[in-house]
């Protein structure tokens, strides 16, 4: 999983790819490389790690070339190293790759069996060699790419250059995005239409199976079986200015900050703040005839999902199932005919999201998508989109768009309630009123933060840390456990405050801080009794809750950091905030890689 450029253009290839790859470092960063055309011969550059050590290998080893491929990298087959870095190829071809060639360790079999050599342990590679075969053996760039493209198998995506052949690039897609750009004499292709923005607005995509040769004043697009297609050419609304920290000393730092904006735009995209009603766009089914709806997505936005089926069993009594996509398909689910599916994704490009979107298709629901990348592949292939306006999310762990994502999903809770007559005018009134508060609380959130920086020291010294909530606060006791494993590495785990005494309890000591989300409502008196279990077996008690939840808690708590009081059905957004500030604390103090944690990728192309 990776992102992926190239171009046939004007001017100097190398300064434009590294730009365009600095907007795919969200696809993977742990290699980076460029191959440009020379006088009709290859020539690369790569490096191991961040981009920042590729522009460093450029700088002291420049190159020239206008014509030329990109690829930033999230390891799948062979170590992270420079080896392995794409592009990858011969002196006559070089290939980058996104995605995943299932069939590739038989293929290199067979190639070796004919002698051919292999440097890498990449699946890449193997690419790279069957086209130089055919290329040797006298086939034209076309025909050695359509005889390859039907012997691989698997999810990529695919650009590729040639020597001696003028100037042409050749791009591939196979259920792994592509985007075309149309430049002034000058052609682009990349992961995503964001990559291509400083250059060009004009794009086409390709389709499944399409492949595509592009020179410097044309795009010839081709389908899987070799037919010449044509693909539209749209505008794309993504401008080319580069997204910046400004005054943060971290993307994350800076979309915490955003909270208030992004829960204000999105809300009231959904909600019309002067009659407090819900008004949701058409939707690609009727809500007060639906039989079911099944969720599904990963990580973040499975848990924001999670969050979205308490709401809608709750409030409209819709019948919702939900499962992280890459389990779905294997459940393989009894779905009934005319169903829901509602597919949750930041970057509408995840491909567990992806295969379960088209599974779930496939068997007879009516697919919509909530995401926040307009024109990302989930938005092109629902049959309705509800948008988060999060705008660019770069830090790769996520923040504003998963309390985006929440107030979609509770907005469509209350619209299908009303829709389906479970909740009555005056109940949706005053649930929208306590929705359009939230991002004013968010900010009083934002302004204070001192005790939450307090609670990060002490959770910066743990090895293990578990979080606990109940209700509509469970996922996001996971969400919790979730931000902090992924930005500090520390180990954390969530669970449902009423499961703990079955099991988890026996973790329960004084190195094993309890980090609670217990807002005063129904389930606040269970929860705060399963906290004194806890405490009662020397467990050390972190609680989030608020004003009158604050001195039940003091008791036993050795923490407790009072948030505004709220309508407990908006209680897990509020909630979500800080834990992802705690998360974010713990990282600054641990000293990790808070944008761009290890092994981690912001959109994970690859199933
Ligand atoms: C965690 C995180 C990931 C994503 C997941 C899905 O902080 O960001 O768990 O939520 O990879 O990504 P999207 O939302 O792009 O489908």
């Amino acid at each position: 999983m990776c992102g992926i450029v190239g171009l046939v253009g004007r001017e100097a290839a190398s300064p434009r790819l590294l730009e365009a790859l600095r907007r795919l470092e969200y696809r993977g960063y742990d290699s980076a490389g460029i191959a440009t055309l020379v006088n009709g011969h290859i020539e690369r550059r790569r490096a191991e790690g961040k981009l920042r050590n590729l522009a460093d290998v450029l700088e002291r080893q420049p190159l020239a070339g206008t014509t030329g491929i990109g690829h930033t990298r999230w390891a799948t087959h062979g170590a992270p190293t420079e080896r392995n870095a794409h592009p990858h190829g011969t002196a006559r071809v070089s290939v980058v790759h996104n995605g995943i060639i299932e069939n590739y360790a038989e293929l290199r079999a067979e190639l070796e069996s004919q002698g051919v050599g292999f440097e890498t342990e990449t699946d890449t590679e193997t690419v790279a060699k069957l086209l130089d075969h055919l290329l040797a053996q006298g086939a034209t760039p076309e025909q050695a790419v359509s005889a390859t493209l039907k012997k691989i198998h698997g999810a990529f995506g695919l650009a590729m250059i040639f020597a001696g052949h003028g100037r042409k690039l050749i791009a591939a897609r196979q259920g792994s995005p592509l985007a075309v750009g149309y430049g002034e004499g000058e052609m682009f292709v990349g992961s995503d239409a964001l990559a291509l923005s400083p250059m060009t607005r004009r794009i086409a995509y390709l389709e499944e199976g399409d492949w595509v040769v592009l020179s410097d004043s044309e795009a010839r697009f081709f389908d899987a079986e070799d037919r010449p297609v044509s693909r539209e050419v749209k505008l794309t609304a993504y401008s080319g200015a580069a997204v910046g920290k400004g005054n943060y000393r971290h993307f994350m730092e800076k979309e915490l900050h955003e909270h208030p904006v992004v829960l204000g735009d999105t809300l009231r995209q959904h909600i019309d703040p002067a009659t407090r009603a819900v008004a949701l766009p058409p939707l690609p089914f009727d809500p007060a005839a639906v039989p079911k709806i099944t969720f599904s997505a990963c990580g973040s936005a499975y848990l924001a999902a999670q969050v979205g089926r308490y709401w809608i069993e709750q409030v409209a009594r819709i019948p919702v199932d939900s499962d992280v996509a890459s389990e779905l398909r294997y459940r393989d689910p009894p779905l009934p005919e005319g169903g829901a599916a509602l597919l949750v994704s930041q970057s509408g490009e995840t491909a567990d999201t992806l295969a379960a979107l088209r599974l779930l298709r496939k068997r007879g629901q009516h697919v919509l998508s909530v995401v926040n990348v307009a024109e990302s592949t989930m938005d092109r292939e629902s049959d309705g989109t509800l948008l988060t306006i999060a705008g660019p999310e770069i830090g790769v762990a996520s923040t504003k768009a998963f309390t985006a994502q929440l107030a979609v999903l509770a907005a469509l809770a209350l619209g299908f309630g009303r829709a389906r007559g479970t909740l009555s005018a005056a109940e949706e009134a005053r649930l929208t009123a306590a929705l359009l508060e939230v991002p004013g609380h968010a900010a009083t959130l934002l302004e204070g933060g001192e005790e939450i920086q307090a609670l990060a020291a002490e959770v910066a010294l743990a090895r293990d840390v578990l979080f606990l909530g109940r209700g509509s606060l469970y996922p996001i006791a996971l969400e919790g456990a979730l931000k902090l494993k992924e930005l500090s590495y520390i180990h954390a785990e969530g669970y449902a405050a009423g499961e703990m005494k079955h099991g988890p309890i026996a973790l329960i000591d004084q190195d094993v801080p309890v980090i609670a989300l217990c807002p005063s409502g129904p389930l606040f008196e269970k929860t705060a009794s399963n906290l004194q279990e806890a405490a009662a077996r020397g467990g050390r008690i972190m609680a989030f809750t608020d004003a009158a939840g604050a001195p039940a808690l003091r008791r036993f708590a050795e923490r407790v950091v009072t948030l505004p009081t709220v309508d407990p059905f908006v209680a897990p957004i509020l909630h979500a905030i800080p834990v992802q500030l705690l998360a974010y604390h713990v990282a600054v103090l641990k000293g990790t890689d808070v944008d761009q944690p290890r092994n981690l990728a912001k959109a994970v192309t690859v199933e």
